[in-house]
């Protein structure tokens, strides 16, 4: 008899989206020519500051424990990115360093959540919020769109809060869709929190890859002693620079923060010293990259759309920011999840399905590939789902087959 695992780790799942990365890797290493549409990052080389500073950090051969909540320098760093995009003066104790966006997340989750408190979020949400909530012991409530479409009101998300609600998530632009969440919907949900003692969390990750001129709102415009509101951000998106594995949460709660810093201190003791070296740098490095980032992936997002165009019965909604896209393929499948697979299996093309982002008949399509393979997937995926389309394709020296 083996020894039993504990009732949490048995009701957590795979992450979908690491879970098909992990498969296209593996595929691709056996030499198939797979195109991986399903990715979560930039393909972007990483900003040369972050890179220098890494080697300078490096040859001082001092690579040692760093304090807990984030150094000195960076807290600094954060601190003017936030005066910048928010227009906010915090304090450094109003910062936490994490490794990862996703950690602070999780050491926010574990700092104010209590078992039987809500969490409430709109679908379509990125993969990890209910089980994350599930881990800090939450209940996820998700709120959907009472349309034909995927958009969520905020009267739908007020309708939810309920006395167990303590917290509000909101991902603006969102992974999957890509949509940005209105000034209207950010003003009167920032009110409302506030006026309510809820906290608000707004996971800004994707809020300066946003496109045709567009801008995402900011929620401390509406914001006023906001010590409800935690803003999350990180440099995984904004420079491509997902291995270093750093984001933040600031917020003027103080004692959250200290209790964020307390979860870490006790879990990862602390960040990586030459990961929080080139984080920094990278933030007060030129900025150019991000508008260079931003052009690339609109471009992307136009080539896309384009192919996307020639796929009929597909419904596609602009993206107006981040880099992937959600459409609504359930014509050909309502079953995203064997839909997926049956792309990777007999296209090669690896997207996500719809359902682990709580919207069941749709794909998640990234564009932060080079055209050339956004291209070539879509081309595959047409060929993979038009009944009228020769039964098998030439890949390189592959053939291909269909059903
Ligand atoms: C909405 C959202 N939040 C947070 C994260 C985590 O980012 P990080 O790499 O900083 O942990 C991701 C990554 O995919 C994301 O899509």
């Amino acid at each position: 008899m083996s020894i039993s695992l504990s009732k949490l780790a048995c009701s957590i799942g795979d992450s979908p989206t690491l879970k098909i990365n992990a498969k296209a890797r593996a595929l691709k290493a056996a030499g198939e020519p797979v195109v991986h549409l399903g990715g979560g990052e930039p393909t972007y080389p990483a900003p040369q500051a972050a890179v220098e500073a890494i080697i300078q950090k490096a040859q001082s051969r001092k690579i040692k424990y760093t304090p807990s909540s984030g150094t000195p320098e960076l807290k600094a760093a954060v601190l003017d990115y936030t005066r910048k995009y928010y227009a906010r003066q915090y304090e450094p104790a109003n910062v936490i360093i994490s490794a990862g966006a996703k950690q602070a997340l999780f050491n926010f989750l574990l700092a104010a959540v209590d078992p039987g408190d809500e969490v409430i979020f709109p679908a379509p949400y990125w993969v990890s919020y209910p089980e994350m909530i599930h881990m800090a012991g939450g209940t996820p409530v998700i709120v959907r769109g009472g349309g034909k479409g995927l958009e969520v009101n905020v009267a739908d998300i007020l309708k939810a809060v309920t006395p167990k609600t303590k917290v509000i998530l909101i991902n603006s632009p969102c992974n999957p869709s890509g949509q940005i969440y209105s000034e209207e919907f950010i003003k009167t949900i920032v009110e409302f929190a506030e006026q309510k003692n809820i906290f608000l969390v707004m996971d800004d990750i994707y809020h300066q890859l946003v496109f045709d001129g567009k801008k995402t709102p900011n929620p401390c415009a509406y914001a006023k002693e906001a010590k409800n509101l935690v803003i999350i951000n990180g440099v995984s998106k904004l420079y491509g620079l997902t291995g270093l594995r750093i984001g933040w949460a600031v917020c003027a709660h103080k004692e959250l923060i200290g209790a964020m810093g307390r979860m870490q201190a006790q879990s990862t003791s602390c960040n990586c010293d030459l990961s929080e070296v080139a984080a920094a740098a990278a933030l007060k490095g030129d900025q150019r990259c991000v508008a260079d980032l931003c052009r690339i992936l609109q471009e992307n997002r136009d080539v896309l759309l384009q192919e996307a165009a020639k796929i009929p019965y597909i419904r596609v909604e602009k993206p107006a920011g981040t880099f992937y896209s959600f459409i609504d393929f359930s014509h050909y499948n309502a079953d995203s999840n064997a839909l997926a697979q049956y792309l990777l299996e007999k296209a090669l093309v690896a997207v996500v399905p719809g359902v682990s982002f709580g919207a069941e008949g749709y794909l998640r399509i990234s564009y932060c590939a080079d055209q050339a393979s956004i291209i070539e997937g879509m081309r595959r995926i047409r060929w993979a789902l038009d009944k009228n389309a020769p039964k098998e394709i030439k890949i390189g020296d592959k053939l291909l087959t269909r059903d």
